[in-house]
């Protein structure tokens, strides 16, 4: 198989290609004087060789990048083309939480699916999204690559919130431990309050955090706090997505014993290598 790889695209790519002995595609990607992005597929295509597309769309760019790169594989006439964003940014926005507002990831969603007949992504903000795609949707777990790393090290799993609950759950039965999570309250964008939503004791434990993203860290931070506070033991964070905004890898880093995330966002905390499992997904999509 082909592998086109973007700006955004490694080293998760490279590790793909690897793993499935595929073609690294030569491309062009530069920018005009006023900024504009020029995509161009160096290599000949052959219509029915798939082609894998990888981008994380952490940024505008990105997503534009992803679109372009789509738009010039679809005219080599390729049968099979399969769309990869390891994290798929603008997930966020998922829904109309106020009236007026845009459904940024049914927008995103739309622009990166004509000609492309599998889209795979790790674990998107909400798996609600799937259906904004125009194809079939892969969904790529973190749990079994995070129970690699935390295996027979952990004695309880905490999401920080109730919506987390299903990712410490599956967890936390990998690890075979116990899992609960957090009642937490955003009162901006900065900032969350939190208290336990249980009496599963934290005292002299070792506790792993899990999230889907770590953005500002605020959220991650106070989980730590309250959890430190109770008397755990040790306490490591496992999140698929490291955004770190305003340094905030540094900031969670001196709360906690080990800041972990997955490498879809390449980061200095990118301890959890994800390419493995994109792989078999990948597979999966080519034979169906
Ligand atoms: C929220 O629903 C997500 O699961 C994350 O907890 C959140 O996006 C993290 O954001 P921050 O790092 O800014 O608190």
């Amino acid at each position: 198989m082909n592998i086109v790889t973007c700006s955004y695209g490694n080293p998760v790519g490279e590790h793909i290609r690897e793993i499935l002995n595929g073609n690294m595609v030569n491309v062009i990607i530069k920018k005009f004087p006023d900024g504009e992005i020029y995509l161009r597929i160096v290599d000949e295509l052959k219509p029915d060789v798939p082609v894998i597309i990888i981008n994380t769309t952490i940024n505008t760019e990105a997503v534009l990048e992803m679109a372009f790169a789509i738009d010039a594989v679809k005219r080599f006439h390729v049968k099979k083309i399969i769309a990869v964003t390891p994290y798929f940014g603008y997930g966020r926005q998922d829904k109309q939480f106020l009236p007026g507002e845009a459904i940024s990831a049914s927008v995103i969603a739309r622009m990166l699916t004509d000609g492309v007949s599998d889209f795979i992504m790790v674990e998107p903000h909400s798996d609600y999204i799937k259906n904004y795609f125009d194809c079939k949707v892969h969904i790529v777990s973190a749990a079994s690559a995070i129970f690699e790393k935390f295996k027979d090290k952990i004695d309880l799993v905490v999401s920080p919130d109730k919506g987390g609950i299903g990712r410490a759950a599956t967890v936390g039965k990998l690890l075979n431990t116990q899992y609960t999570y957090l009642n937490k309250k955003r009162i901006s964008s900065y900032e969350v309050a939190m208290e336990f939503t249980d009496n599963i004791s934290m005292n002299g434990k070792r506790i792993l955090i899990v999230d889907d993203l770590v953005s500002t860290g605020g959220t991650i931070i106070k989980a730590s706090e309250l959890i430190k506070k109770a008397g755990a033991l040790e306490i490591h964070v496992a999140c698929t997505h490291g955004l770190f905004i305003d340094n905030s890898g540094y900031k969670i880093s001196r709360v906690v014993d080990s800041l972990n995330t997955t490498d879809t966002v390449q980061t200095p905390y990118s301890t959890i290598p994800i390419s493995k499992y994109i792989a078999r997904s990948i597979e999966k999509a080519v034979d169906s």
